[in-house]
């Protein structure tokens, strides 16, 4: 039997959950200072792992942010909680090719780094207890958690197979188009629907980063707080089809999407993968949607 296919025989999900992302940018301070503002997160310098990283930090939600071309994820960081599940996950990669361990400041225990089919760095650590992002405090926004972020990529089949057939994540839904070609799946590393959403589309680049916010009545308080800081809302309020969380979009200054998101489904065990039309209403189930190809 194939290693990949032993591995996702020999667990029902991860267990991991996103710790941050990293994205390059032409403009980083312009870039830092939007997600401070927006998302009541702090600007640290010289705690990121790259040369000039900004990173934005608030409790439980961080962004680092690095010189680059824009609309480019530089790496994902996961974390398992469970020590078992980490050295589990450590061991399986160990025969992956390409992989990389990570060490140093800036990268929690047992690091382990994997490179997609797309080129983007996801990094699997273990958590540690009073690391300095999960310390900052941020005052006057509801709670709101690094969760999920969405890829554009002109190859969904083969990065479909690599999450799902290598890396371990479990599929939730998958859109198909009338060709029943795959347009987007939604995969999830823990019992929330989706940490990783892909999309067919005519360019591979970064979508969107998601912050899960506790309730409907805090995404309130969140679309109050942009108004208060004029940052207009760009997509929403709505609820995806996939994953049923109520949402809104708003756009960093790369023209990035980011999402404050609440609701998401909490999928049980054995779930079976849902099947969407590739249209709007499945996107948003409230009206007009982002359609990416
Ligand atoms: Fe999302």
């Amino acid at each position: 039997m194939p290693a990949s296919l032993a591995w996702t025989l020999s667990i029902v999900t991860l267990n991991a959950h996103l710790n941050r992302i990293h994205l390059l940018s032409p403009q980083p301070e312009a870039m830092a200072a939007f997600y401070a503002r927006a998302y009541g997160m702090a600007v640290q310098e010289g705690l990121g792992v790259q040369a000039q990283a900004l990173a934005c930090v608030g409790p439980g939600r961080r962004v680092d942010i690095s010189p680059g071309p824009a609309n480019r994820l530089g790496h994902a960081l996961f974390v398992f909680q469970d020590a078992a599940d980490h050295e589990r996950f450590a061991r399986h990669a160990q025969a992956l090719a390409p992989w990389e361990r990570l060490e140093g400041p800036g990268w929690p225990q047992g690091c382990v780094q994997v490179l997609d089919p797309d080129g983007h760095r996801m990094v699997f650590g273990l958590a540690s207890a009073g690391q300095a992002d999960q310390a900052l405090a941020s005052a006057g926004v509801p709670a709101a958690m690094s969760q999920h972020f969405a890829l554009r990529t002109q190859r969904i089949v083969e990065m479909l197979a690599f999450y799902e057939g290598v890396l371990g994540f479990t599929v939730s839904d998958r859109v198909l188009d009338n060709q029943q070609q795959v347009r987007a799946v939604f995969l999830r590393c823990n019992e929330l629907h989706h940490c990783l959403a892909l999309f067919a589309a005519p360019v591979t680049c970064f979508d969107h980063q998601s912050f899960e916010t506790p309730s409907w009545n805090d995404l309130k308080h969140w679309a109050d707080h942009m108004s208060a800081q004029r940052i207009p809302i760009d997509w929403g309020v709505g609820r995806h089809g996939p994953g049923n969380d109520v949402f809104f979009m708003v756009r960093d200054p790369d023209g990035n999407l980011a999402e404050i998101s609440s609701e998401i489904e909490v999928c049980q065990p054995g779930r079976p993968v849902g099947l969407w039309k590739n249209e709007e209403r499945t996107l948003n189930l409230w009206g007009r949607a982002i359609m990416r190809s």
